[in-house]
Formats: C-alpha cells, structure tokens, sequence
C-alpha cells in the first residue's frame, strides 16, 4: 500500500524515521510532503495513495474525491476537526485519530501559559502565584487530565465539568467534579479549555460564562480559536482589568488584544501544543501502526467516523 504523511508543521525528525520504519517494515511504501503550501499539491500527491496521516492539515472533500485509491486517513492528534468526514463516509474511508499520544505536550503548555500569565510574562512588577488557585478544567479528556494532575502538583485546587465522564472518575482524580458548566465559572479563578471544536461548542465561551469568573481570572485555551467568542472576550477583557487570556491559537483581532491588553493577553505565534519530540514521536508513530493493523487485520479502534 502505498502511505502518505502530509503536514504543512511537519513532524520532529525522530518520529518521521519510526514512521518510516513502521510502514516499511510492514511491506508498505511511504511518502513525505512537507510544508506543501497549497490544497492543489497536496491534493495532486495524495491522488494515488491509499492511507493518509495529517496533522491540523485540511482533508477536504476535494483533496478526497481525487484520491480514489484512499481508503483510511488518520490524525496523528486528538481533534479531528480537520478532517471531512462525511465525506470520508460517503466513500467508505476510515477516519482515526489518535487520542492520549499528544496530551501531555498540551498540558505541559497550558500549565506554562498559566504560570507565564500570573507571572506578567516575567516583565518586571509583582505577579502571583497558582498555588493555593481554583482551577476548572473544561472538559476531562486525557489532556485535561494531565492538566489536573500536574496543577495538584502545584498546589491548585482543581474542579473539572465534563458531562460525558463518571464523577467518580473525576474524584478519583482528586478532582472536584461540578455537575454543571456555570458552577464551574463562577468558581474558578483559572479556566483551562479542553473541548473539540464542533457544532455545539463553536463559540460557546461567550459573555454569559466569563464574566461569571471570580476577580484575577485568566483563562488558558491550548483547545481550538473557534470555541472562543471572540467579540464577548474582547469586551470582557476591556471591562476587568483583571481579566487574563493565554491561547496556542490566535484570536482573528490578534493585532486588537495585543495592542489593547499588554501582558494581559499571550498566543503563541503558531500552535504549540502538540510541539515536542515525544508528543510527534507518540502521535506519529501510533498513526503509523494504526494503518499498519488495519491493512493487516482490519482493526478499526479509534475509528472516529463509524
Ligand atoms: C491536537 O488536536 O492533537 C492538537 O491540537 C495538535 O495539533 P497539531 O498536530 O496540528 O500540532
């Protein structure tokens, strides 16, 4: 079979040669298109294959409808919402992911912006501490959890809401489970985002629940821009002077928070999250044998498109 991996961010050096290894080992052949540029090349390159591995990159139905050899695409990553996937359906394409390898690369950036952020971004003046801080975690998947467990490291005293996880999960964390999403604003004075973008969340953190949290609030995004609403943020941060925001994703006004909120307001200038060796080693490898056991035996888990 023959095997593309496409990433316009591509992976470190050390997982690109286990991928490789995999793949080859299995009796596949493999191809590496690195920062491509444009949907057009990368539609072009992917028109023979038959499985795919990305990582934010576009799969869209176009790049698809030309591939008709594809029969399995997989996200060496955990949100999937760069892929299309009912068009994936419509052609009998496998959809994975690969949940929990990446995750804690993302912690480990979230609990750094959050430290950056009481901190003023290390410019000079009195800044705070997160011990002793209550922090909500919104949404308890695997990074989310890695997000609590290393904040209790700390000192924080952690709650989390997550309607599709068993409290007592939550608890045997040592993590406070909150039974709804309000509760969980109003308490915290740290919100950590870690909800996939879809229909139900896009723009879901609006007025309603930021202005909800307590005074010295900051709320860290390592999740995706689209779950923001951008305009109700910028009016929150322009009304509470105490109100912090550090995100792995851009807002669209980047210019506006920059000039207005100082060291109020961090991005990183590209996605950082999932940025560390281990984390594209992990992923990238976890996708390579993902479509190794599929071509060998049909395995589907982490299917995200059944
Ligand atoms: C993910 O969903 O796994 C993260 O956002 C990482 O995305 P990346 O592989 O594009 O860095």
């Amino acid at each position: 079979m023959k095997i593309l991996v496409a990433t316009e961010k591509p992976f470190a050096k050390a997982a690109i040669q286990g991928i490789r290894e995999i793949v080859e080992k299995a009796g596949h052949s493999l191809t590496l298109l690195e920062k491509y540029g444009t949907e057009e090349v990368f539609a072009l390159e992917l028109a023979d294959k038959d499985a795919l591995i990305v990582r934010s990159d576009k799969v869209t139905a176009m790049a698809i409808a030309n591939a008709l050899n594809l029969k399995i695409v997989v996200r060496a990553g955990a949100g999937y919402d760069n892929l299309d996937l009912p068009a994936c359906t419509a052609r009998g394409i496998v959809a994975m992911n690969t949940p929990g390898q990446n995750a804690n690369a993302v912690a480990e950036l979230a609990i750094g912006m959050m430290i950056y952020l009481a901190r003023n971004q290390f410019q000079p003046g009195t800044g705070s501490e997160l011990r002793g801080k209550k922090l909500g975690i919104h949404a308890y998947g695997n990074v989310g959890r890695g997000v609590a467990w290393a904040a209790r490291g700390l000192g924080m005293e952690v709650f989390a809401f997550d309607p599709f996880v068993p409290a007592e999960k939550i608890k045997q964390d040592g993590v406070c489970p909150v039974d709804n999403i309000e509760t969980l604003y109003n308490t915290c004075h740290y919100i950590s985002l870690h909800i996939p973008a879809n229909e139900q969340t896009k723009k879901s953190i609006g007025y309603d629940l930021l202005s909800r949290m307590p005074k010295g609030a900051t709320l860290i995004n390592t999740a995706r821009k689209e779950v923001i609403h951008e305009e109700d943020l910028l009016k929150i941060m322009e009304e509470r002077a105490d109100f912090k925001y550090g995100t792995d994703i851009l807002p669209d006004n980047k210019e506006v928070f920059l000039a207005k909120f100082g060291t109020r307001f961090f991005g990183t200038p590209k996605k950082m999250g999932a940025e560390t060796a281990e984390a594209n080693v992990n992923a990238g490898l976890a996708a390579a044998t993902q479509i190794v056991n599929f071509f060998q035996n049909g395995d589907t888990t982490f299917q995200v498109n059944k």
